[in-house]
Protein backbone atom coordinates (compact mmCIF):
# COMPACT_ATOMS: atom_id res chain seq x y z
CA UNK A 1 0.00 0.00 0.00
CA UNK A 2 1.23 3.33 -0.75
CA UNK A 3 2.07 6.16 1.70
CA UNK A 4 -0.70 8.88 2.62
CA UNK A 5 1.79 11.00 3.84
CA UNK A 6 1.88 14.82 3.29
CA UNK A 7 3.86 17.58 3.98
CA UNK A 8 4.74 21.39 2.66
CA UNK A 9 7.75 22.30 1.05
CA UNK A 10 7.58 26.65 0.70
CA UNK A 11 10.30 27.79 -1.40
CA UNK A 12 11.46 31.16 0.57
CA UNK A 13 14.48 32.24 -1.05
CA UNK A 14 13.51 34.28 -3.66
CA UNK A 15 14.67 38.41 -3.46
CA UNK A 16 11.43 39.84 -4.81
CA UNK A 17 12.79 41.61 -6.94
CA UNK A 18 9.40 43.12 -8.87
CA UNK A 19 7.48 44.55 -5.22
CA UNK A 20 11.16 46.05 -4.74
CA UNK A 21 11.11 46.73 -1.20
CA UNK A 22 14.05 46.91 1.01
CA UNK A 23 13.68 43.16 1.84
CA UNK A 24 12.12 39.87 0.22
CA UNK A 25 8.55 39.79 0.00
CA UNK A 26 8.21 36.71 1.86
CA UNK A 27 9.54 38.64 5.13
CA UNK A 28 7.40 42.20 4.14
CA UNK A 29 4.48 42.43 6.93
CA UNK A 30 1.75 41.33 6.78
CA UNK A 31 -1.42 41.97 9.44
CA UNK A 32 1.83 41.95 11.94
CA UNK A 33 3.69 39.01 10.51
CA UNK A 34 5.78 37.98 8.09
CA UNK A 35 4.22 37.60 4.99
CA UNK A 36 5.97 33.82 5.22
CA UNK A 37 4.22 33.03 8.59
CA UNK A 38 0.62 33.31 6.83
CA UNK A 39 1.60 30.54 4.22
CA UNK A 40 2.74 28.59 6.53
CA UNK A 41 -0.26 28.74 8.67
CA UNK A 42 -2.34 28.32 5.66
CA UNK A 43 -0.61 24.63 4.53
CA UNK A 44 -0.56 23.63 8.13
CA UNK A 45 -4.68 24.28 8.77
CA UNK A 46 -4.87 20.97 7.81
CA UNK A 47 -4.12 18.51 10.96
CA UNK A 48 -3.16 16.22 7.90
CA UNK A 49 0.11 17.65 6.99
CA UNK A 50 3.04 16.53 9.22
CA UNK A 51 5.36 19.20 8.58
CA UNK A 52 6.35 22.25 6.45
CA UNK A 53 9.81 22.83 5.10
CA UNK A 54 10.51 26.09 4.59
CA UNK A 55 13.46 26.64 2.09
CA UNK A 56 15.56 29.53 2.98
CA UNK A 57 18.76 31.44 1.40
CA UNK A 58 21.68 30.57 2.90
CA UNK A 59 22.52 33.77 4.38
CA UNK A 60 18.99 34.50 5.69
CA UNK A 61 19.17 35.83 8.89
CA UNK A 62 15.31 37.00 9.29
CA UNK A 63 13.77 33.59 9.86
CA UNK A 64 14.72 33.38 13.01
CA UNK A 65 14.03 35.92 14.30
CA UNK A 66 10.05 35.79 14.36
CA UNK A 67 8.53 33.47 16.60
CA UNK A 68 7.38 29.76 15.17
CA UNK A 69 6.76 28.28 18.45
CA UNK A 70 2.98 27.93 17.87
CA UNK A 71 3.61 25.62 14.88
CA UNK A 72 5.85 23.04 17.66
CA UNK A 73 8.39 20.74 15.28
CA UNK A 74 5.76 21.21 12.31
CA UNK A 75 8.19 23.52 10.93
CA UNK A 76 11.60 23.11 9.68
CA UNK A 77 13.86 25.42 8.11
CA UNK A 78 15.86 24.42 5.30
CA UNK A 79 19.00 26.83 4.60
CA UNK A 80 19.37 25.19 1.33
CA UNK A 81 17.76 28.02 -1.19
CA UNK A 82 19.08 28.29 -4.87
CA UNK A 83 19.12 31.06 -7.18
CA UNK A 84 16.26 30.06 -9.06
CA UNK A 85 12.53 28.64 -7.57
CA UNK A 86 13.26 25.29 -9.16
CA UNK A 87 17.07 25.05 -7.37
CA UNK A 88 15.42 25.65 -3.87
CA UNK A 89 12.28 23.31 -5.04
CA UNK A 90 14.96 20.73 -5.65
CA UNK A 91 17.73 21.50 -3.13
CA UNK A 92 14.93 21.51 -0.38
CA UNK A 93 13.60 18.07 -1.87
CA UNK A 94 17.31 16.53 -1.63
CA UNK A 95 17.67 17.90 1.85
CA UNK A 96 14.13 16.65 3.27
CA UNK A 97 15.34 13.34 2.21
CA UNK A 98 15.96 11.65 5.21
CA UNK A 99 12.48 12.54 6.33
CA UNK A 100 10.42 11.34 3.08
CA UNK A 101 10.10 8.38 1.50
CA UNK A 102 9.69 8.01 -2.26
CA UNK A 103 5.48 7.78 -1.63
CA UNK A 104 5.46 11.04 0.49
CA UNK A 105 3.32 13.33 -0.62
CA UNK A 106 4.53 16.97 -1.25
CA UNK A 107 2.87 20.09 -1.26
CA UNK A 108 4.87 22.37 -2.75
CA UNK A 109 3.70 26.15 -2.15
CA UNK A 110 5.28 29.76 -2.57
CA UNK A 111 5.91 31.91 0.16
CA UNK A 112 4.62 34.61 -1.28
CA UNK A 113 0.59 33.12 -1.35
CA UNK A 114 -0.38 33.57 2.22
CA UNK A 115 -4.39 33.65 1.14
CA UNK A 116 -4.69 29.94 0.49
CA UNK A 117 -7.56 29.17 2.12
CA UNK A 118 -8.28 25.98 4.57
CA UNK A 119 -11.55 25.03 1.94
CA UNK A 120 -9.36 24.67 -1.15
CA UNK A 121 -6.35 23.14 0.41
CA UNK A 122 -9.08 20.27 2.07
CA UNK A 123 -10.35 19.93 -1.71
CA UNK A 124 -6.78 19.23 -3.44
CA UNK A 125 -6.21 16.64 -0.27
CA UNK A 126 -9.51 15.10 -1.18
CA UNK A 127 -9.03 15.24 -4.66
CA UNK A 128 -5.32 14.39 -4.84
CA UNK A 129 -4.93 11.55 -2.33
CA UNK A 130 -4.43 8.34 -3.51
CA UNK A 131 -3.87 9.59 -7.25
CA UNK A 132 -1.63 7.99 -9.60
CA UNK A 133 0.14 11.61 -10.82
CA UNK A 134 -1.02 14.40 -8.39
CA UNK A 135 -2.08 17.71 -9.34
CA UNK A 136 -2.06 21.21 -8.92
CA UNK A 137 -4.36 24.04 -7.81
CA UNK A 138 -5.83 26.70 -10.28
CA UNK A 139 -8.49 28.71 -11.60
CA UNK A 140 -10.12 28.85 -15.24
CA UNK A 141 -8.96 31.98 -17.10
CA UNK A 142 -11.76 34.33 -16.27
CA UNK A 143 -10.91 37.59 -19.05
CA UNK A 144 -10.86 37.20 -22.56
CA UNK A 145 -7.37 36.80 -23.67
CA UNK A 146 -5.87 39.22 -26.28
CA UNK A 147 -1.98 38.50 -28.31
CA UNK A 148 -0.26 41.49 -28.55
CA UNK A 149 1.94 42.40 -31.49
CA UNK A 150 5.19 43.92 -31.14
CA UNK A 151 3.80 47.26 -31.23
CA UNK A 152 1.41 46.39 -27.80
CA UNK A 153 -2.02 45.94 -30.36
CA UNK A 154 -4.02 43.48 -30.31
CA UNK A 155 -2.82 41.24 -33.02
CA UNK A 156 -5.76 38.63 -32.12
CA UNK A 157 -8.48 37.36 -29.51
CA UNK A 158 -7.67 33.80 -28.22
CA UNK A 159 -9.73 31.37 -27.17
CA UNK A 160 -9.79 30.73 -23.58
CA UNK A 161 -12.08 27.62 -23.12
CA UNK A 162 -10.00 25.03 -21.59
CA UNK A 163 -6.90 27.45 -19.91
CA UNK A 164 -6.37 27.95 -16.64
CA UNK A 165 -4.39 29.63 -14.63
CA UNK A 166 -2.13 27.68 -12.26
CA UNK A 167 -1.47 28.15 -8.73
CA UNK A 168 0.00 26.50 -5.70
CA UNK A 169 0.20 24.15 -3.83
CA UNK A 170 1.51 21.59 -6.24
CA UNK A 171 1.20 18.43 -4.96
CA UNK A 172 3.09 15.53 -6.48
CA UNK A 173 5.38 12.77 -4.73
CA UNK A 174 8.48 12.86 -3.17
CA UNK A 175 10.00 10.17 -5.11
CA UNK A 176 8.49 11.54 -9.14
CA UNK A 177 9.19 14.90 -8.21
CA UNK A 178 12.79 14.86 -7.29
CA UNK A 179 12.97 12.80 -10.46
CA UNK A 180 10.98 15.06 -12.83
CA UNK A 181 12.66 18.61 -11.66
CA UNK A 182 15.78 16.52 -11.88
CA UNK A 183 15.53 15.77 -15.20
CA UNK A 184 14.47 19.59 -15.98
CA UNK A 185 15.52 22.41 -17.36
CA UNK A 186 14.48 25.54 -15.10
CA UNK A 187 10.65 25.62 -15.39
CA UNK A 188 8.30 28.38 -13.60
CA UNK A 189 6.59 25.60 -11.45
CA UNK A 190 6.56 21.54 -10.62
CA UNK A 191 3.67 20.71 -13.22
CA UNK A 192 5.55 21.90 -15.51
CA UNK A 193 8.54 19.22 -14.97
CA UNK A 194 6.33 16.44 -14.52
CA UNK A 195 4.46 17.02 -17.54
CA UNK A 196 7.93 16.83 -19.16
CA UNK A 197 7.78 12.95 -18.11
CA UNK A 198 4.40 12.52 -20.28
CA UNK A 199 2.52 12.68 -17.33
CA UNK A 200 -1.00 14.85 -16.88
CA UNK A 201 -1.14 16.31 -13.72
CA UNK A 202 -4.99 16.78 -12.21
CA UNK A 203 -6.53 20.70 -12.19
CA UNK A 204 -7.84 20.48 -9.11
CA UNK A 205 -10.26 24.42 -8.79
CA UNK A 206 -9.16 26.62 -6.29
CA UNK A 207 -10.19 30.71 -5.27
CA UNK A 208 -8.84 33.57 -7.23
CA UNK A 209 -8.07 34.99 -3.69
CA UNK A 210 -5.03 32.57 -3.57
CA UNK A 211 -3.01 35.28 -5.41
CA UNK A 212 0.73 35.67 -5.48
CA UNK A 213 1.51 38.93 -4.02
CA UNK A 214 3.95 39.85 -6.50
CA UNK A 215 3.97 44.11 -7.15
CA UNK A 216 3.18 46.34 -4.51
CA UNK A 217 -0.36 47.03 -4.53
CA UNK A 218 -0.92 43.13 -4.32
CA UNK A 219 0.54 43.14 -0.42
CA UNK A 220 -2.95 45.57 0.17
CA UNK A 221 -5.03 43.02 -1.49
CA UNK A 222 -3.71 40.00 0.85
CA UNK A 223 -4.49 42.18 3.27
CA UNK A 224 -7.99 42.91 2.49
CA UNK A 225 -8.22 39.33 1.82
CA UNK A 226 -6.95 37.78 5.11
CA UNK A 227 -8.92 40.56 7.23
CA UNK A 228 -12.11 39.80 5.56
CA UNK A 229 -11.97 35.85 6.99
CA UNK A 230 -11.52 37.12 10.25
CA UNK A 231 -7.74 37.36 10.81
CA UNK A 232 -6.74 40.14 13.12
CA UNK A 233 -3.46 42.41 13.15
CA UNK A 234 -0.98 41.40 15.66
CA UNK A 235 0.89 43.65 17.88
N1 LIG B 1 11.92 31.52 -4.74
C1 LIG B 1 12.93 30.76 -4.13
N2 LIG B 1 14.20 30.81 -4.62
C2 LIG B 1 14.50 31.60 -5.68
C3 LIG B 1 13.48 32.36 -6.32
C4 LIG B 1 12.19 32.28 -5.81
O1 LIG B 1 12.68 30.07 -3.15
N3 LIG B 1 15.75 31.64 -6.09
C5 LIG B 1 10.58 31.49 -4.15
C6 LIG B 1 10.10 32.86 -3.70
O2 LIG B 1 10.63 33.17 -2.40
C7 LIG B 1 8.60 32.72 -3.74
C8 LIG B 1 8.36 31.67 -4.83
O3 LIG B 1 9.63 31.07 -5.10
O4 LIG B 1 8.07 32.20 -2.54
C9 LIG B 1 7.72 32.27 -6.07
O5 LIG B 1 8.65 33.12 -6.72
P1 LIG B 1 8.41 34.65 -7.08
O6 LIG B 1 7.02 35.05 -6.77
O7 LIG B 1 8.96 34.88 -8.43
O8 LIG B 1 9.34 35.37 -5.96
P2 LIG B 1 10.70 36.15 -6.17
O9 LIG B 1 11.57 35.40 -7.11
O10 LIG B 1 11.23 36.41 -4.80
O11 LIG B 1 10.21 37.51 -6.79
P3 LIG B 1 10.77 38.25 -8.13
O12 LIG B 1 10.63 37.25 -9.23
O13 LIG B 1 9.92 39.46 -8.28
O14 LIG B 1 12.21 38.58 -7.82
MG1 LIG C 1 10.94 35.08 -9.16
Amino acid sequence: MTSEQFFGLIPAAGAGERMAQAKPKQYLELLGRPMLYHSVKALLADPRIVTVFVVLAPADQEFKRHPWGEFGERVAPLYCGGATRHDSVLNGLVAASSTLEPDDWVLVHDAARPCLALRELQRMLDALAGDEVGGILGVPVADTLKRADATGRIQRTEAREQLWQAQTPQMFRHGLLLEALGRTAKLSDEAGAVEALGLKPKLVQGYSTNLKVTYPEDLQLAQTILTSRGAQACE
